[in-house]
């Protein structure tokens, strides 16, 4: 064969080969933690042993952390987790802004200690900057500063963003963005105060 057809090849083998062997490596390792932590977990209120169990795109982008898995593969789950997320019934996107800060900032839910009846926080400020009086915001996320400033209120737009904070592995399939709608941490109103927080011209976060 032409050397150079080889090497041509060889490349073009290269990434499939060493995210296969990613892949095995990671099979081994993850086995291991799943047994070790099923091994020395308890259930404890809300938080039971069902919370190690992960679903088809948790377990891909496992198998493949810290990469991203391979775009074929990633392709049909990314549409599922779009096709899951549930529009406004009323078809109204916007909630209150006030309700929504005091979600966004609101860190309990879902955790043992936390009383289930009780509404879950977003949360948001861990990862997001979402206005300038906030001086204390994580950055595992993009600026959400000026959300609705800089990108208007068309029908579009609200969609779009509300199907990101409803499922944003619709969109980046391994995010480290909690699935707030799909995972039913947020409730319909709690999702549409959110929104109202990143769109309302009279909210912070566009002043
Ligand atoms: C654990 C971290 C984390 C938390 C908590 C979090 N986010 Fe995110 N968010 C991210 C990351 C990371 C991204 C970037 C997208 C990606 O994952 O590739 C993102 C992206 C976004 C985007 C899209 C930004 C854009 O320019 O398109 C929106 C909107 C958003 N987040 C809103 C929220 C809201 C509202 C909350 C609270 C209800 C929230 N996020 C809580 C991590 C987080």
């Amino acid at each position: 064969m032409h050397t150079l057809t080889r090497l041509v090849i060889l490349l073009a083998a290269m990434p499939l080969a060493s995210a296969a062997v990613a892949q095995t490596h990671n099979a081994n390792r993850n086995a291991e933690a799943l047994a070790a932590m099923k091994a020395s977990f308890e259930p404890h209120g809300q938080a039971g042993m069902d919370r190690l169990d992960q679903d088809k795109t948790q377990a891909l982008c496992s198998a493949y952390a810290p990469h991203a898995p391979p775009a074929r593969l990633a392709a049909k789950l990314l549409t599922a987790n779009r096709d899951s997320v549930k529009y406004p019934a009323d078809g109204k996107y916007l909630g209150d802004w006030k309700r929504g800060q005091a979600i966004a900032e609101e860190g309990t839910g879902k955790q043992y200690s936390d009383d289930p009846s009780k509404p879950s926080g977003g949360n948001c400020y861990a990862c997001h900057q979402l206005d300038k009086q906030q001086i204390a915001y994580g950055t595992i996320g993009p600026s959400l500063y000026h959300y609705g400033k800089d990108r208007g209120r068309s029908e579009a737009m609200l969609k779009l963003t509300w199907s990101r904070v409803y499922d944003m592995k619709g969109y980046s399939l391994c995010s480290a963005m909690p699935r707030f709608g799909s995972k039913g941490i947020l409730t319909e109103q709690q999702l549409k105060d959110v929104m109202a927080l990143l769109f309302d011209p009279d909210s912070p976060v566009n002043k």
